[in-house]
């Protein structure tokens, strides 16, 4: 007699706004409320490791030039070339975006198992690849523009053309927001966006019905 497997899905709430907004500052006071948070980049990093599939396969459609010496990704050189070029930034996504869903497939699954009831994906790119639709709800974490830059410039030691090219390639900010079931404001300070946040977790959770005393927030 074959087992009955009961597997229980977490239910996945999204994260994401525009690059430099703060959604990895929201996404980290989360996982200090212990709840899992799966992020989409670290997956897409984790997609082209030296080695493997994705690697092999951006190298062929790239070329060898976009590889270093030792078989990693140059990630300046990709950058370069998707950013000024349309139909390569779409090449790049369709390659990418199959093995990072795998990737975050298993993740949930594995979370699921865990007995965890909820999950928040964190996808820079969320509405412009149409996750909305997989999502219960969605976070959209919003800065204003001179600020999102300033801290860019602190983080990533952008110049302004290479931001620009940065913010051209997304959704316009204020769609992201229309589009969204909550809002998160981080146009404060790191403190100010921790209490932001834990009011909009704890509304999330009260509209999903997941208790939020499993998530202690912690100061
Ligand atoms: N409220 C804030 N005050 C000061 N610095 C912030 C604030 N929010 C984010 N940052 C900093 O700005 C940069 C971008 O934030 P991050 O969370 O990495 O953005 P995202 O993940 O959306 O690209 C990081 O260096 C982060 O530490
Ligand atoms: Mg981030």
């Amino acid at each position: 007699m074959l087992a009955y497997i009961r597997r229980v899905e977490p239910v996945i709430f999204g994260l994401t706004g525009g690059i430099g907004s703060g959604k990895s500052a929201v996404g980290k006071r989360l996982q200090g409320r212990g709840l899992p948070v799966v992020d989409a980049d670290q997956l897409a990093r984790l997609a082209v490791v030296r080695g493997s599939r994705g690697l092999a396969e951006l190298a062929h459609y790239f070329g060898a030039e976009v590889l270093t010496a030792t078989g990693e990704l140059d990630r300046a050189r990709l950058a370069e070339r998707v950013f000024a070029d349309d139909e390569a930034r779409r090449a790049l996504d369709s390659l990418i975006h199959p093995i990072v869903r795998e990737l975050a497939a298993e993740r949930f699954v594995r979370i699921g198992e865990r007995g965890e009831p909820l999950v928040c994906y964190e996808v820079p790119l969320l509405y412009e690849v149409g996750l909305e639709r997989d999502l219960a709800k969605v976070v959209v974490v919003h800065a204003p523009d001179l600020l999102v830059r300033a801290r860019l410039t602190g983080r990533d030691a952008f110049n302004d053309a290479q931001i620009d090219a940065r913010i051209a390639a997304q959704m316009p900010l204020a769609d992201k927001v229309r589009r969204a079931d909550y809002v998160i404001d981080n146009g404060g300070s790191l403190a100010e966006l921790a209490q932001r946040t834990d009011a909009v977790f704890e509304a999330l959770c009260s509209s999903l019905g997941v208790s939020v005393d499993r998530y202690p927030a912690i100061n």
